[in-house]
């Protein structure tokens, strides 16, 4: 049996140290699948990180609800209206559903712009993340999305609170301070969400928005009992924003530290309409380079850097033999610098995405989103409101790091990748020349 190599002073002490430095080192030294302790597995580079997301038979993905169901609802749905509620989600959130609604998305992007205070510094995670879970949960919610909103920041807090890291691991059936209060920010909203969904559906008007997608009879099962639509809610509420925030702070950041790419973000956005609200998928289909920016962005800080997989048999990877039972941890971080994908790696090179020379179609260049059976929902979604937003953004501001010689912020590899901490100034921009467009 060929065991992939164990990686000399890597383990789990020196993992819990710096987790970023262990994946590249073992990726560096040991090439595309390496071992962190026994029975756990790294896949680090493009093939067989696409391998195991697209092998969903040997490679499960572990149930792991943040937002279980909720003891007490009235039945808890079955497997089929699972399926039933997760095809007609996926309708609501499908490329053409977000392309038809591009004009409800921009107003909430251009709005961020305008209401960052200039010339102090501010504190860029709770302002994008406000900014957000407006546009994400009025992408679910439409008019019913304001009185969600203050229960979906609770949700987002529960959800921080519980996977915050901790000494010990409580079992799960223990009810931790964290998890009961998990519990009752999901059984609040889930309150507030049961009489949308009632007046929805005695009106007759499910409506157009992702919970109307939902709320459609299908011809073949009927409607989808009310637990059913409300089960996976809470869940999809908080995915709106939590990554697109993550991924917004680095974007930020790199139009501070790169003003020509900014300047020229700037001058594609000159393009979008004075009124945001007439803002198109046309108009956002032109934003190229803006768009360029924003994948090269979560190529270079994937906010889901490390992906979990169970290993179901005895199976092959690479040319190397996992057991059953093993863990297999997918490593786009590591991937998304792979040399064979993407020359000089560590570079910001947005125009990568643009000339052709970045291999963007060949399998694991680009797993920010995921890929296979398990590959994000909300990838077409997050696309359109982080364009928007850092065109938006760039077309109104002049952003720059705080002035030091340390970076003001920390970069936290926990739950996600992020900027914790981070903190932005900005200036007002003059009127912007499109000589790029
Ligand atoms: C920049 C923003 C985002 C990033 C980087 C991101 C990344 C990811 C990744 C990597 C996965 C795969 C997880 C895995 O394979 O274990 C995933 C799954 C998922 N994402 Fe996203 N996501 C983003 C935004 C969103 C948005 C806006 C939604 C809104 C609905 C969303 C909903 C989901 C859902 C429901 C899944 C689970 C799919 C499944 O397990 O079948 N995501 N996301």
């Amino acid at each position: 049996m060929n065991e992939p190599p164990r990686l000399p002073g890597g383990g789990f002490s020196a993992w819990n140290r710096d987790r970023l430095a262990v994946a590249r080192r073992g990726a560096d030294e040991c090439g595309d699948v390496w071992q962190l302790e026994p029975g756990v597995y790294v896949a680090a580079t493009a093939g067989p990180c696409e391998a195991v997301l697209r092998r969903a038979q040997d490679f499960p993905k572990a149930p792991s609800p943040l937002f279980p169901p909720m003891k007490g609802a009235n039945r808890a749905p079955t497997a089929e209206e699972r399926a039933h509620a997760h095809a007609a989600r996926m309708r609501g959130l499908r490329a053409q559903a977000v392309a038809a609604r591009i004009g409800e998305i921009a107003p909430g992007a251009a709005s961020f712009a305008e209401q960052w205070p200039t010339d102090q510094d501010v504190e860029v995670l709770p302002a994008a993340r406000h900014a957000l879970a407006e546009i994400g949960v009025r992408f679910l919610f439409s008019e019913d999305a304001p009185a969600l909103l203050p229960f979906a920041a609770q949700l987002f807090l529960a959800r921080e609170v519980l996977v915050r890291p901790s000494r010990w691991e409580w079992p799960r059936w223990i009810p931790t301070p964290a998890r009961r209060f998990r519990t009752r920010q999901q059984a609040a909203f889930t309150d507030a969400l049961r009489p949308i969904v009632r007046r929805r559906c005695s009106s007759g008007r499910p409506g157009a928005d992702v919970l109307g997608q939902m709320l459609q009879p299908s011809a073949h099962y009927g409607p989808l009992p009310e637990e059913a639509v409300l089960d996976t809610l809470p869940g999809i509420t908080v995915a709106t924003f939590e990554a697109p925030t993550r991924a917004a702070a680095w974007i930020l950041l790199h139009l501070a530290r790169h003003p020509q790419a900014a300047d020229r973000v700037a001058a594609e956005a000159a393009s979008l309409p004075a009124d945001p609200g007439a803002t198109t998928s046309t108009h956002v289909d032109n934003l190229r380079y803006t768009q360029a920016v924003v994948r090269e962005v979560l190529r270079l800080y994937p906010p889901s850097w490390l992906l979990t997989r169970q290993v179901a048999r005895q199976t092959q990877l690479a040319d190397y033999t996992l057991d059953a039972g093993s863990t297999v941890l997918v490593c786009p971080y590591t991937a998304h610098r792979d040399t064979r994908e993407h020359p000089e790696p560590d570079q910001f090179r947005p125009e990568r995405w643009l000339d052709g020379s970045g291999s963007t179609a060949s399998p694991g260049a680009f797993l920010s989103f995921g890929t296979g059976p398990h590959g994000c929902e909300g990838a077409a979604l997050a696309m359109a409101m982080l364009t928007l937003l850092t065109a938006h953004t760039a077309r109104t501001l002049r952003l720059s790091e705080p002035p030091g010689p340390e970076p003001g912020y920390q970069v936290t590899s926990f739950e996600g990748l992020a900027t914790t901490g981070l903190r932005l100034r900005a200036t007002s921009r003059g009127p912007v020349q499109s000589r790029f467009v």
